[in-house]
């Protein structure tokens, strides 16, 4: 806590009044199928972005961050002009969305320290977005919704840092609740808490550390798939999104569509499934069955929907092979990023172990681990 504030002073001049977090989230099951109405099981994490906070009397809302030297002024009266930079982008597209749904902001210093590792699929992004609405949302007096902000978050992202995702990784952000995952419909963003009791076992998330990948445009392309695949749907069945279409409608209609659409389409029609049975499952405490779901996901992912590629594909492959483990998949957009591994605690060690040196031998540099802990969303985290 201390760095975070001392620092805080050093870059502005002034002492924080507040400090805040927001999570990153791993998302159980299922993956691509928010952007298509289907239920998600994420939950959110200890790694988080931490915010510290104070008004600053001006029209200003002013950025900077623990690790990076980048700073950026947002002018609140003229948002407009910030889409271009790296740094700042997230923050400007947040306060943009907030005043348009009619939030009052107060000018303020934000300083922030994320532990969410960037690119790793953790949604460190997401992190940033829910931590810096919190702020703006507290330091200017209104009341707090926290799906109403995660939604704000999501918008932001699509409409003016230009990828457009779905609504998963800020909902999980904002309203992550410690030892359960949010079972969430994003259809009619109704949810609820399933409490995660992995009795003798834990979630390992293994990062493949890819240094580049082209997330947002191949994610902005199986958006564009699975739309395809609805319109062709609906021209046999009336279908409300394609989460909510059977296997046999989606058989029916395997003629009327491109090959490789169809296979997009029955990704989301089996994720969809696969999500059903695993909230069964970890009901019944059964996680012998929750492994074995979340392996059938990471297959479909990468025969299917064509996600994963070979970092990922030889961190799931490794991860089938290990010392106690019950099923792993990638996690989140892929491309890069992590795996979601559920190993028995005593195997912990073994399994980093064997699947760190598999993946350097098939890919040529190291995977990195973290041991998965669940926590709440956001967090006030001192009144300074
Ligand atoms: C990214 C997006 C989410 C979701 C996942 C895939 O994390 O931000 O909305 O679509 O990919 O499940």
């Amino acid at each position: 806590m201390s760095d975070i504030l001392t620092i805080f002073k050093e870059k502005f001049g002034a002492p924080a009044e507040a400090v805040y977090s927001a999570a990153g989230r791993v998302n159980l099951i299922g993956e691509h199928v928010d952007y298509c109405g289907g239920k998600v099981l994420p939950a959110a994490l200890t790694l988080k972005c931490r915010v510290a906070v104070r008004k600053n009397g001006t029209n200003f809302v002013r950025v900077a961050a623990t690790d990076i030297p980048d700073f950026a002024a947002l002018d609140l009266a003229d948002l407009s002009a910030y889409k271009h930079l790296k740094w700042g982008c997230y923050q400007a597209g947040v306060a943009d969305e907030l005043q348009k749904a009619g939030y009052r902001l107060a000018g303020c210093d934000i300083l922030y320290d994320c532990t969410v590792p960037f690119g790793s699929g953790l949604s460190s992004s997401a992190a940033i977005e829910v931590a810096t609405a919190y702020a703006l949302a507290r330091l200017g007096d209104n009341p707090i919704d926290k799906p109403q902000l995660a939604v704000l978050c999501q918008k932001a992202e699509n409409n003016y840092c230009g990828v457009n995702c779905g609504i998963m990784d800020q909902f999980a952000s904002a309203n992550g609740r410690a030892g359960h995952a949010i079972l969430l419909d994003c259809d009619t963003l109704e949810y609820e808490y399933i409490p995660l009791d992995l009795q003798d076992c834990a979630l390992v998330l293994s990062n493949c550390n890819k240094p580049h990948s082209l997330v947002a445009s191949k994610y902005n392309e199986r958006r564009a798939e699975v739309e395809e695949a609805l319109a062709a749907v609906r021209g046999k069945f009336d279908a409300a999104n394609l989460a909510a279409v059977t296997p046999a409608q989606l058989e029916a209609c395997r003629a009327d569509m491109r090959p490789v659409v169809y296979r997009r389409a029955r990704h989301v029609v089996g994720e969809c499934a696969r999500v059903a049975e695993s909230v069964r499952v970890l009901e019944a405490g059964d996680l012998a069955a929750f492994g074995k779901l979340l392996t059938a996901s990471h297959i479909s992912l990468r025969d299917d929907y064509e996600v994963t590629g070979a970092e990922l594909d030889a961190l799931a492959e490794a991860a089938w092979a290990a010392p106690g483990c019950l099923g792993s998949r990638m996690t989140g957009a892929g491309f890069g990023g992590c795996t979601v591994s559920l190993v028995r605690k005593a195997d912990v060690e073994q399994f980093i172990q064997f699947v760190g040196a598999r993946y350097r031998a098939a890919i040529g540099y190291d995977a990195s681990f973290y041991v998965a802990e669940i926590a709440d969303g956001i967090i006030d985290e001192a009144d300074v």
